[in-house]
């Protein structure tokens, strides 16, 4: 088992000591969406015939006869004689049944503009994105990159690249021009989609000049962008701009017609890529297909959020990770429900705003993300309380294990002690939630994610692939194939044989520690491997160890996460400087302004800690336990087999006089 196994195992102690239980109000169970125990049971019995009868909610304009088909293992096919549109199915289906007047999302921009628009309006202004899309000459099974703030242009824009059958690959705002550039190289993206900026905290970011940038860099490396697309967010802003290649939005999509026949795509056609941080400096390209995405992100929002049409449902993350593409996209909207979009910062322009917004749309359901629950707490009680949310009934939980007193402050301050909370694990390459309470059945304990949703199986084993058995952590696996799971990595089929199907034979190798206690319940313990998990942003250690590196100072460089109260983890370096340069808070600066240019800003690091050399093992491995231990300012125990312990004593004193 690897170091971080081991520290997983030793960290699940602690929390086990856990019991406090909450059942389902029985208000909630009298009207729940899933309220047959027997559910699971059902689902155990046949999951191809479980998925099957939650695809056959959607619709297809041919409809499949063909369930999961496993023979090119580990690459799944669902419903693949199937045909559908996902645009249809978040737009036109709901239009039919006469639900165009109902609002889709309510909008609030950060600087306080508001807008609502509802699904007829929202199939229009797809129909003609997609339109004003065929015009710059964007064809069936073409990738097109989308750089932009939280507007309700960003969603629009990636379904009206469903409905023509061209994938999308959203990259998250906060990336930087070398970042967006990579990922527009590696899906060789002709067409990129972007504003002239957005706003946050007070600030406007300048996404049209990072696109600009990021088309520079791609075209040196060989992919020519043809044309960039660019919504107007701000007023009396100076664009740059390049005629010819450049189109507002307002011009080319305005003028479009309103109505765009939708391509019939094949279950198995591409629906998005969406990049996400592994193991190496590359991030990878996580492969969507469209039937059993849709199927999954439909099936589990209506499961786990419950969804009803009179809900107000707000999941506060960005549509630029996958919990946005899944939960404020495509399930939301295939379940017909009315959203929030909120563009900005939730402290902005004070510690209230997302409160605010809560009473003023009557939020029913609220889903967000640990390391925001305890930023609320630090803020203090008086700002949620400062507002009527009695509307809400239901909360959710993602990106990161959520401990005990997160979730508690979360049960009292804001669901004031009536709503459920659902903690969902799930991961980009699963699609959709995996793990988590059901709202209606489950009797929750504070920082478990429960048990694996109907349909879906996970083991904790451990390196042979052998369950563990209760009470004994190991590695999180998925042992049968999922409507949602990824179908690939863009480009690279063979690393996703190699990062999920290789560590433990014929089981999904999710890349996370956990346990299943003597109740049943899983305990999800963080990452294994050398990924990083800050603001629930995934982050490969060797990706900002390689920014690191570039820089001219640096001879070498080994990065490790840390623990944060607020972030969960933070970014720890240790770099050996190169000949003749000097340490200086300078340099820190600079290290830091080359990880965000190279990266993005989320990804500097939180200490840079300058030693002569960085431990290894005798066969070369940097010794990443160590400096974990040394970054947590951990009692350190026998150095004495290193080649020089008191390098180790030396950063265990940098750590220590840094606090
Ligand atoms: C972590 C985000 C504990 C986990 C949807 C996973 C969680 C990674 C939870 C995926 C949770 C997500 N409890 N850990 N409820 N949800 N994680 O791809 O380490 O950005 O592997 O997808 O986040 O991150 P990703």
């Amino acid at each position: 088992m690897s170091d971080a196994a081991v520290e997983s195992r030793d960290a699940i102690e602690n929390l086990l000591s856990e019991d406090r239980t909450f059942d389902p109000p029985a208000s909630f169970v009298e009207r729940a969406n899933v309220a047959d125990p027997k559910v699971w049971e059902t689902a155990a019995a046949d999951p191809e015939a479980y998925w099957a009868a939650w695809a056959r909610e959607l619709e297809w304009s041919r409809p499949f006869t063909q369930g999961l088909d496993w023979s090119d293992a580990p690459f799944a096919r669902w419903f693949a004689d199937g045909q559908l549109n996902a645009s249809v199915n978040c737009l036109d289906r709901h239009v039919e049944r006469g639900l165009g007047q109902r609002v889709a999302f309510h909008w609030q921009g950060e600087d306080g503009e508001r807008r609502s628009v509802t699904y007829a309006q929202l199939l229009e202004e797809v129909s003609r994105c997609a339109n004003a899309l065929r015009e710059l000459g964007v064809q069936r099974g073409d990738r097109v990159a989308i750089y932009m703030p939280m507007v309700v242009e960003l969603p629009v824009a990636m379904l009206a690249c469903a409905r023509i059958g061209a994938a999308h690959s959203v990259v998250f705002g906060g990336f930087s021009s070398q970042a967006l550039a990579d990922r527009i190289v590696d899906a060789s993206a002709k067409v990129v989609i972007t504003a002239d900026g957005g706003y946050r905290r007070g600030k406007v970011v300048e996404l049209k000049a990072a696109t600009d940038e990021a088309v520079r860099m791609a075209a040196t490396d060989g992919q020519q962008v043809e044309s960039v697309l660019c919504y107007r967010r701000l007023q009396g802003h100076d664009t740059p701009w390049t005629d010819g290649r450049d189109h507002w939005w307002h011009e080319i999509v305005g003028r479009q017609q309103a109505e765009c026949a939708p391509e019939a795509m094949d279950s198995e056609d591409l629906l998005f890529l969406l990049y996400t941080s592994g193991t190496t400096a590359k991030p990878k390209g996580i492969m969507h297909t469209t039937g059993g995405y849709l199927t999954g992100a439909h099936a589990t929002a209506n499961m786990v959020f419950d969804l009803k049409d009179d809900d107000v449902y707000w999941c506060a993350a960005d549509i630029g990770w996958v919990t946005g593409h899944s939960y404020i996209v495509y399930g939301p909207l295939s379940n017909g429900v009315t959203s929030v979009i909120y563009e900005g910062a939730p402290d902005w322009p004070d510690k209230d705003r997302l409160w605010s917004i809560v009473a003023e749309y009557g939020v029913s359901i609220f889903y967000t993300a640990p390391t925001a629950i305890r930023a609320f707490i630090k803020w203090g009680d008086e700002h949620p309380a400062r507002h009527d949310l009695s509307s809400l009934r239901l909360l959710g939980s993602v990106g990161e294990p959520i401990n005990p007193e997160a979730w508690m402050w979360y049960h009292e301050r804001i669901g004031a002690e009536r709503c459920p909370i659902v903690d969902t694990w799930w991961q980009t390459e699963t699609g959709h939630i995996m793990v988590s309470p059901l709202p209606g059945l489950t009797r929750t304990k504070p920082g478990s994610a429960t048990q694996a949703l109907p349909g879906i199986e996970v083991s904790v084993v451990d390196e042979q692939g052998e369950p563990v058995g209760r009470g004994h952590g190991g590695y999180l696996t998925i042992d049968r194939p999922w409507p949602g799971m990824a179908r690939g990595i863009w480009g690279n089929p063979e690393r996703f044989v190699e990062t999920y199907w290789s560590q433990v034979p014929g089981r999904y190798f999710v890349g996370d520690g956990a346990k299943i206690d003597e109740d049943g319940y899983l305990w999800v313990l963080g990452r294994v491997d050398d990924v990083m998990n800050v603001s629930g942003h995934r982050l490969s250690t060797t990706e900002v160890e390689s920014a690191l590196v570039e820089h001219p100072a640096i001879a070498e460089a080994a990065v490790v996460g840390r623990s944060h109260e607020l972030t969960g983890e933070c970014v720890v370096a240790y770099v050996v400087l190169e000949g003749h340069h000097e340490a200086s808070d300078e340099l820190i600066g600079e290290l830091n302004a080359h990880v965000s240019e190279r990266i993005g800003k989320f990804a500097r690091p939180h200490m840079v800690l300058f030693t002569p050399e960085v431990p290894k093992t005798r066969s070369g491995k940097i010794m990443r336990r160590l400096l974990r231990d040394i970054a947590e300012g951990r009692e350190l125990g026998d150095t004495t087999t290193l080649q020089d312990p008191t390098v180790v004593d030396a950063l265990a004193e940098q750590v220590r006089s840094r606090g």
